[in-house]
This record gives structure tokens, sequence and C-alpha cells, in this order.
């Protein structure tokens, strides 16, 4: 017996990497797994992996950069599994450029993939779950990056908004007792393969095992993990970590509203200690004294 025994699940992305744990997790757990990635031959190839361990899996190759695909890979589900339980979203690329050089088409892909496709995916199988009647759980794939990262202006961008979808569908969908969350996973892919640091140069990290993330996908997945929603929930390798709710910080209330004068008095003064470090890196606020042009040579 295993905790998501006969539950129907769609991993998009899992032809490798994080993806590919998942569906490894999520089958030795009894899951009957849909395996997507536009890279098919990846795709076929953990499916052969799950047979050969004894489990029932599927591969896609649909594209979940259109709704087209997502709606067909959803489809898929049903029709091989007969019912929909959880959609698991973690296909992504990265085009990674400083804020300044980024084009258009660096921005949409990333963009289309990471936002859309999230949008797509647990969109079509929500509808299906709701049709069904049976609950289920979407699981979103956001990332620390979207504290706010160097060269992710679109990356970054893109995992603020499916955490920001997360909680919306939280609040939309527990009524069909649908749960929503997401995971900011870690892991050595290929995807961090591509991480440079500011002078370019690739950033060597020790290896973290991308299957160390599987274990609360398939916990969020199970019945047993039907009371959370809304939340995101950092994962890998040995972490779980559940991410502070966006909300209100310090506050100075001040009776008849804000004038320009009273905002030049007293923000510094009332809050000007309260600002607070900014980006994945957390470095301590530096910029009390300004933020100014470089010096003229
Ligand atoms: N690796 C990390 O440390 C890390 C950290 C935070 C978030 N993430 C997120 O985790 C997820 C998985 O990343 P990974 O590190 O395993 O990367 P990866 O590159 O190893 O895997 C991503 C997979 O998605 C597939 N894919 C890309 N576009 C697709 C599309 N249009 N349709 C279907 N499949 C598509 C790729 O072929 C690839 O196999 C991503 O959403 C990523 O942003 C990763």
């Amino acid at each position: 017996m295993g905790i998501v025994d006969a539950k129907a699940v769609v991993v998009t992305g899992s032809g490798r990497g994080i993806g590919r744990g998942h569906c490894l997790g999520l089958a030795a757990e009894g899951a009957a797994v849909i395996v997507n990635d536009v890279d098919a031959e990846e795709a076929e190839s953990v499916v052969k992996e799950i047979a050969a361990a004894g489990g029932v899996a599927s591969a896609s190759a649909h594209d979940v950069g259109s709704r087209e695909g997502c709606e067909a890979l959803i489809e898929q589900c049903i029709s091989e599994f007969g019912k929909i339980d959880a959609v698991v979203n973690n296909a992504g690329i990265v085009r990674d450029k400083t804020f300044l050089k980024m084009s258009d088409e660096d921005f949409d892909d990333v963009y289309r993939i990471h936002v859309k496709g999230t949008f797509w995916c647990a969109q079509a199988g929500a509808r299906k779950m709701v049709e069904q009647g049976t609950g289920g759980s979407i699981i979103n794939t956001t990332s620390g990056a979207h504290m706010g990262n160097f060269g992710q202006t679109n990356y970054a961008g893109a995992k603020g908004a499916i955490a920001s979808m997360t909680y919306t569908w939280a609040v939309e969908l527990a009524r069909y007792g649908i749960r929503v969350n997401a995971i900011a996973p870690q892991a050595s892919t290929r995807m961090t393969g591509q991480l440079k640091d500011r002078d370019g140069n690739v950033i060597e990290v020790p290896f973290i095992d991308p299957n160390l993330n599987a274990p609360a996908v398939v916990y969020l997945v199970s019945d047993e993990g039907n009371w959370v929603t809304g939340q995101v929930i950092g994962t890998g390798p040995d972490r779980l970590v559940v991410m502070n709710q966006p909300s209100y910080g310090p506050t100075v209330l001040r009776e008849d509203g804000w004038t320009v004068d009273a905002v030049r008095r007293y923000f510094k003064t009332s809050l000007g200690g309260q600002l607070q470090p900014f980006g994945l890196r957390k470095v301590p606020y530096a910029h009390l004294s300004g933020v100014l042009p470089p010096e003229k040579k």
C-alpha cells in the first residue's frame, strides 16, 4: 500500500531533473503518472524506469507552452487512467539576462512556459476535477528567485506570478475540495548548470539530489495532505519550509491621511530603520544614504 494508491497524476516537464524525481516518488507510492516533457525520449525513459520498478506510467510529449498542449495533456490522463486527481506544474526554462539587456523574446518565452503553462494546465485539470466532483490537488512550482534575483527579471517575475496564482486559486477552489500549493525546490539539474554570476562565470554549487523534492509533493497529492492549501513549501535537499505569506509590514497611520509634507517629515524617521533586505540573498538594507548614479570620471 502506498499513500497515493490509484491516484492519477500529471507531472509537467518531468523527463529529467526535479519532475522526474516527482514521477518516481509518486509511482513508488502507488500513483499512475503521466510523465510529460517536450523532450519525448526523456519522458519515455522515465516511463520505462517506472515500469521496470513495477509502477504505472505513460509518456506525453505535449508542449505546455500552449493551451492546446495543456488541454490535450489533461485529456490524456483521463483517457488513460479514467480520471485526474492531481496536476504538478513543474516544466520550466531559464533565459537569464540582465534587465537592461533582456529582450521581449527572453521575457515572453519564460512567461509563456512558466506562467501561462501553469495557468492552462491547472485550469484544464481543475475544470475536470470540478466535473468529477472528486476534489484534487494542484501543485505549482515557484522559486526563491521570486524574491528578486540578479539576471532573472523574466524568471523571477514568472515565479512571483505563480506564487500569487497559487494563493488566488486556493481561495477560489477550496469550495470544490481542490487544494492548491506550490513548492520552491532545490536541486542540481540542467537548469542550475546554467546559473551564472555577475561576471558571467558559471556558478559551481555542491550536488543536490533532485529526487529529494518528491516526498513533499507525494504528501500534497495524498488524501492525508488534504489539510494543506494556499502554501508555498520550500523543499530539498534536507529542508521542509513554510514560506511566509506576503503581508503588509511596519505601518504608520495618520489621522486624515498623508500629505507630501508629512511623508517628507515622517517616512524616513518612522520607517527608515524598518526597510527590509530585498532579493534572494537578503543582504542588509544598504541604501539609506541614497541610491545615486555613479560618479562622473
Ligand atoms: N533546480 C532548482 O534548484 C530549482 C529551484 C527553484 C525552482 N526550480 C523549478 O523546478 C522546475 C524543474 O526544474 P529543473 O531544475 O528540474 O529543470 P530541468 O531543466 O532539469 O527540467 C525542466 C524540464 O521541463 C521540460 N520542459 C521545458 N519546456 C517545456 C514545455 N514547454 N512543455 C513540456 N516540458 C517542458 C524540459 O524539457 C525539462 O526536461 C522548474 O519549474 C524550475 O523553475 C528549480
